[in-house]
């Protein structure tokens, strides 16, 4: 699917269900390397990433068994490869996990360089500060990190920046490890606790996953032979709530974990939207003005970075001029532009992007620079009048399940087509 059209205006409505989190099953997955038997994962969302993961694993020795379209047999049992150079690598971040799996396994690993979404410089200082601590040796040659330890030994590790990706690549290398190795200022995200209980549900010791000092007790042997689910994807949830109100629709969305939405259900209230929670879904609906917000991304528990770009396609409509700083990175405003060809009124000073309501917003030709980019792009088509053409679908495919699909079943008129094919001939999604 190269391209996607969507028709608007259009008021969701219905129930839609989200999937497994893609950045608890880009840790998981190469977690199960450290296992010395097989285990079996569930929810895992159908998305690109984890395609390309699994291809990487494949190719290392890893035998997947297919149980059924989000459930996996992982067997690592003949994995004998430390060496994760091909181009796959550089097509998503979650690639960096074989560093912290493949050392924990083998005391050994050559990989390259992650890719992921360019939200400008995302360096990987504090994985590999993690790494030494441990005792392992780095060197960087050729485009490749050589990862190298006689053995690994826990450490006090106390992260510069709170980084997602450190936190749980040390986790990683750490489980194994002889003694006890203590992660300070680390992350807090849902995932990093989803993929811990992988690891203890295997036979790990950590502590503290989820708070900003981690504890991981090194062990022998992780046995595996168990199941594990992977958590609700808090950001499909937030982008689906988020539809629900730029569409001024009324939307279920289902399996949510409604505590990992606290900071965007917030928002939206403060915004006169309607958002009610129960044990595991969350109804949003809205049909009034909406207000202008300020919002600042922060770790969390913080307002992620990962709905900043989907919220300010909402804000374009909010009554009134409303603030977006972004803080964890340097440049992830590449969706402003495209929201200005669609009468946006949106001016970008340093690290914030401030945004002036307007009435409505008018379907053009727009392109997806990134991930969550493109779902801003997605929700601003459904807001706006005409047919909006999206390119740089791939990036969607990257991180969303069936995201067209899952819309035209909440009423959206969506189309795909392939580069080149006449878009009068639009097909159904999915
Ligand atoms: C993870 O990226 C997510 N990706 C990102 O989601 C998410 O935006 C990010 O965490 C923040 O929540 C995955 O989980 C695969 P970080 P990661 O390390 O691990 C700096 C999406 O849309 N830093 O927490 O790369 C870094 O530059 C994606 O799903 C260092 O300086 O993020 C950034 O400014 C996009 N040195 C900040 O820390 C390091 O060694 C936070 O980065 C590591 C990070």
């Amino acid at each position: 699917m190269d391209k996607l059209l969507i028709r608007g205006p259009k008021r969701l409505k219905g129930e839609v269900t989200v999937s497994g989190a893609k950045n608890a099953a880009l840790g998981v997955l190469p977690a199960a390397l450290l296992l010395s038997d097989v285990c079996t994962i569930e929810n895992i969302p159908n998305i690109l990433d984890i395609a390309i993961l699994r291809r990487i694993m494949e190719s290392l020795g890893t035998r997947f068994i297919d149980i059924d379209a989000n459930t996996l047999r992982v067997d690592p049992t003949n994995v004998s490869s430390y060496v994760a150079t091909s181009e796959d690598m550089h097509l998503f971040r979650g690639s960096y996990y074989l560093m912290g799996a493949l050392l924990g396994r083998f005391r050994k690993a050559v990989v390259t360089f992650p890719g992921g979404c360019n939200f400008g410089v995302r360096p990987i200082d504090q994985h590999i500060k993690g790494f030494e601590a441990l005792g392992a040796k780095v060197e960087i040659e050729h485009g490749h990190i050589k990862l190298s330890a006689s053995k690994l030994t826990g450490a006090n590790i106390y992260l510069d920046v709170v980084s997602v990706g450190a936190t749980v690549n040390i986790m990683l290398a750490a489980v194994k490890a002889e003694g006890v190795t203590t992660i300070e200022n680390a992350a807090k995200e849902p995932h990093i606790v989803d993929i811990a209980n992988f690891l203890n549900a295997m036979g790990a010791d950590i502590k503290g996953a989820g708070t900003d000092i981690i504890r991981i007790r090194g062990v022998k042997e992780l046995k595996g032979n168990a199941v594990h689910s992977i958590i609700p994807d808090q950001i499909e949830a937030g982008t689906y709530m988020i539809a629900a109100a730029a569409t001024k629709g009324d939307v279920l969305v289902k399996n949510v974990i409604p505590k990992h939405m606290e900071s965007l259900s917030a928002k939206l209230i403060e915004m006169n939207i309607k958002v009610e929670e129960y044990d595991d879904s969350i109804r949003v609906w809205g049909k009034d003005r909406l207000n202008r917000v300020n919002i600042k991304t922060l770790p969390y528990p913080g307002f992620p970075t990962d709905m900043q770009q989907p919220l300010t396609s909402l804000l374009t409509i909010a009554s009134g001029t409303s603030v977006v700083t972004e803080t964890i990175y340097e440049r992830r405003f590449k969706h402003v532009d495209e929201l200005c060809q669609m009468g946006a009124d949106i001016k970008q000073e340093g690290q914030s992007a401030i945004i002036t309501g307007v009435d409505r917003l008018t379907a053009a030709r727009v392109t997806a620079s990134d991930l969550r980019a493109g779902a801003a792009l997605i929700i601003a088509g459904l807001m706006a009048r005409g047919t909006t053409e999206i390119g740089g679908v791939e990036h969607i495919e990257r991180g969303y399940e069936n995201i067209a699909a899952k819309l035209s079943g909440l009423g959206a008129t969506i189309g795909c087509f392939e580069e080149g094919e006449d878009t009068a001939y639009a097909r159904a999604c999915g």
